[in-house]
């Protein structure tokens, strides 16, 4: 299988080139110019393709000929970056090419999220912050998300708790909305992120859906018995 990792040079973006690398799977990652050295480690298995990644261009060339194409979805600048990489992807893959996006819970695919109190007005907050400083759009993230939900391609959308790093727990556990009790410990190793980014390529119930993520050794998570049984770990953890 070959894959296009789309933000290779990242935290999360590293993480997936490793696990794509340990699954056999051809990589070509997508990171600007300079951020090339962070992927040294993985120099000579994989292709690099340089370039911001709302460049058509870029996205043009590395998704060729790709069965595959996991995108980290961020919103930095102010001129529309993530809804750029979002369309460059959608535009450029081919049509048979399972597309898989990274975000965070502020993400709502059809509304039906219930959040923990407080959380709009501090993602509202950081939103009108980041705008303000030019440093990050929040906004265009969810605009991105709105085009991929309203494509007709072979999308998974992740939402992603908040991060820690550490050693991998396995397989994080999803639900489709956040509000679920076994989401409530909020909490997701990067590398387990990643894992289940990589994971979503080859899982055919993924599609179509938009799964809230969460580390399957959390507190909230054990309690709902979710880290017991792999199926629950995936389609079955609605
Ligand atoms: N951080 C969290 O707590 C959290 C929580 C939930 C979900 N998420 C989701 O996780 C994903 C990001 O994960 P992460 O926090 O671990 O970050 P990350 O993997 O470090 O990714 C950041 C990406 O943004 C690129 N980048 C950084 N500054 C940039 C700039 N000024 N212009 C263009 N690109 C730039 C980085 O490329 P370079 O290597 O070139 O710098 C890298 O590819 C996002 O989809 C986010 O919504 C994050």
């Amino acid at each position: 299988m070959k894959v296009c990792i789309v933000g290779a040079s990242g935290k999360l973006g590293r993480y997936m080139v490793r696990h794509a690398l340990e699954r056999g799977y051809e990589v070509v990652g997508v990171c600007r110019a300079k951020s090339v050295a962070k992927l040294d480690e993985y120099r000579d298995r994989i292709t690099i393709v340089r370039g911001m990644t709302d460049d058509r261009e870029v996205i043009r060339s590395a998704v060729a000929g790709c069965d595959a194409v996991l995108t980290v979805l961020v919103p930095w600048g102010v001129h529309n970056y993530s809804s750029g990489t979002a369309s460059a992807v959608l535009d450029f893959s081919r049509p048979d090419a399972r597309l898989v996006f990274s975000c965070g819970w502020h993400i709502t695919r059809d509304g039906q999220d219930v959040y923990p109190r407080g959380f709009g007005l501090q993602v509202r907050a950081m939103t009108l912050i980041a705008r303000a400083l030019r440093f990050a759009d929040v906004d265009d993230q969810v605009e991105a998300c709105r085009r991929i939900f309203a494509s007709n391609r072979r999308w998974t959308v992740v939402r992603g708790s908040d991060l820690e790093e550490g050693e991998s727990q396995g397989l994080p556990v999803w639900r489709e909305h956040v509000g679920d009790p076994l989401l409530a410990s909020n909490r997701t190793r990067r590398i387990d992120f990643a894992l289940f980014l990589v994971e979503a390529m080859t899982n055919d119930e993924l599609i179509g859906q938009a799964p809230a993520i969460v580390g399957r050794l959390t507190p909230s998570a054990v309690a709902a018995g979710a880290q017991e049984t792999g199926a629950q770990a995936t389609g079955a953890a609605r």
